[in-house]
């Protein structure tokens, strides 16, 4: 296994406000860092900001400002959110920074040195909402807003001749493109020949973007600009050791809608500069309200920043998390949001704890009991404990997080199951050693599930860990500590009404 484990989400727009779509890829990648983390990888997570464009552009003149003053406005609101959500990520980019336009230029310029940029003049059908040139068959699809006619000259990438090494790439690299159906997708759509990329945009027309290195009226194609942000975060150009110790990237997390841009206008540019193409491009589905898609018009967007104040953040994570099928759309419902919660967390996890807490409190002075001699149904809870935590890792490796997640909370609700078999509140009045030998089992159990379950919801299994004076993502079995005493904690998941 590699041990550099470098991730990045989408660069968000920042012609809207965060919304949960935003929030979730966003701690889809914090989940699997903080996962990678734990088990002893090093890790780099890069998030940040998609700042350039003519969304971008005409949001800022919809406030009447100046579009660098609106970023400037935008990005504290994405970053308070992250701080809310217990972001962890080590680099937050801005396309509109010196850094970033640094690379940008000296990508084009190579790219240009190898022949694979050209003029030419070209007409055909824009689209406005898209900000790109469509085919015939686009356009008649019903899919792009706001098209027009346009004549241009412009600056062209020769994409097409990357057409057959990207097809190879993806055969030979099965875990290029995930979830298996995407990569299907992309190798359907490259049985068509590809059309090279404008990557220009006249200044006449659009001026909110990087200049091109090679002509002054013309800036770069937002998306052009955008990509290469994951390797400026690793200051490609300046020969740091940076690049050569993350890239290429372990996972460009991705929503499916912007598979294309990132499986073809990505790796060919990528082959174009001579650059090794990431390991692995991930396509997560949406989150859906009811049936219909969350937009601004239907007015059914959910903002993240009040579930957090209503429920916490950690409830909010493990919802995500638990609930999303990973490459397939999720349905979105404050109903299913309540049960989950009051089921997984207040019930099953909630209870284990103040079960196993009360009755050390109880009965021994508050100090963890020895375990002494297991009997077979001890062995039973060990056994499962040592497995799982291999299980976890297999499927997280896999993208399978809801099922690595099902089968904790399964082994919870397990332990529970050998708490109500050995009732240790009725065999304490007999035998105080065996009670505690069970006392012992569940709590190291306990402690075990909220390691695994740590990248997910990093501030209350912290208050968990460090009421059991267990304050570590150890896995093995054995590290709670007979005779140390537990401390008091703020009641962790109280039920939902
Ligand atoms: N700026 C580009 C990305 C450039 S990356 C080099 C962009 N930005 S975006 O803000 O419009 O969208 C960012 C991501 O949010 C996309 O991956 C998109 O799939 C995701 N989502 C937007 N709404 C969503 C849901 N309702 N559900 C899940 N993800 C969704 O595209």
């Amino acid at each position: 296994m590699n041990n550099y484990f470098y991730i990045t989400t989408p660069i968000y727009y920042v012609n809207d406000k965060p919304h949960i779509g935003h929030a979730y890829t966003t701690i889809l990648a914090d989940v699997l860092t903080r996962y990678n983390r734990n088990i002893g990888r090093k890790t780099f997570f890069l998030t940040g900001l998609d700042e350039h464009g003519q969304k971008v552009q005409q949001a800022a003149e919809e406030n009447g400002i100046d579009p660098q003053e609106h970023c400037n406005q935008m990005a504290p609101r994405f970053k308070e959110l992250w701080q809310k959500l217990h972001i962890s990520n080590d680099d937050f980019i801005r396309t509109t920074e010196d850094r970033h336009k640094k690379v940008v230029k000296d990508f084009l310029q190579i790219v240009m040195d190898n022949g694979d940029i050209y003029e030419s003049e070209y007409e055909g059908l824009y689209s406005v909402s898209e900000e790109r040139f469509i085919t015939e068959k686009e356009a008649e699809s019903g899919e792009f807003r706001d098209i027009k006619k346009l004549k241009e000259k412009n600056y062209f990438f020769k994409m097409s001749k990357y057409q057959d090494a990207l097809i190879s790439h993806i055969e030979s690299n099965p875990k290029f493109i995930q979830p298996e159906h995407r990569k299907n997708e992309i190798l359907g759509f490259l049985r068509q020949p590809l059309n090279d990329l404008c990557i220009s945009r006249p200044k006449s027309r659009l001026n909110w973007g990087i200049e091109l290195p090679f002509d002054k009226d013309y800036v770069t194609y937002v998306w052009f600009d955008a990509l290469i942000n994951y390797i400026t975060a690793l200051e490609f150009n300046q020969g740091t050791e940076l690049f050569e110790s993350w890239w290429p990237a372990s996972y460009h997390l991705i929503g499916k809608d912007i598979l294309t841009t990132h499986a073809v206008y990505w790796p060919t540019m990528l082959l174009s500069a001579g650059i090794k193409l990431p390991d692995s491009i991930f396509a997560h589905g949406w989150w859906l309200m009811g049936e219909s898609k969350m937009s601004k018009s239907l007015g059914n967007v959910i903002n993240p920043m009040d579930l957090i104040d209503d429920y916490g953040v950690d409830p909010v994570r493990y919802y995500l998390m638990r609930e999303m099928v990973l490459g397939q759309d999720s349905n979105f419902t404050m109903g299913s949001f309540i049960q989950r919660y009051n089921s997984d967390l207040a019930n099953d996890f909630g209870n284990l704890l103040s079960r196993v807490t009360t009755l050390i409190k109880k009965n021994y002075d508050g100090k963890i009991p020895e375990p002494g001699e297991y009997l077979e149904s001890d062995l039973q809870i060990r056994l499962k404990g040592e497995s799982l935590s291999s299980k976890v890792e297999m499927l997280i490796g896999e993208m399978r997080l809801n099922e690595a997640i099902e089968d904790i909370m399964q082994y919870i609700r397990t332990v529970n199951k050998y708490m109500e078999d050995n009732a240790p509140w009725k065999l304490v009045k007999e035998d105080k050693v065996a009670a505690g030998r069970i006392l012992y089992v569940a709590g190291e159990a306990l402690r075990l599930g909220a390691v695994l379950l740590s990248p997910v919801m990093p501030h209350r299994t912290g208050i968990l860990l460090d009421a059991l004076n267990a304050l570590n993502t150890n896995t093995s079995w054995g590290n709670l500590n007979p005779n140390s005493m537990l401390k008091d904690h703020e009641p962790l998941f109280p039920r939902i009404k």
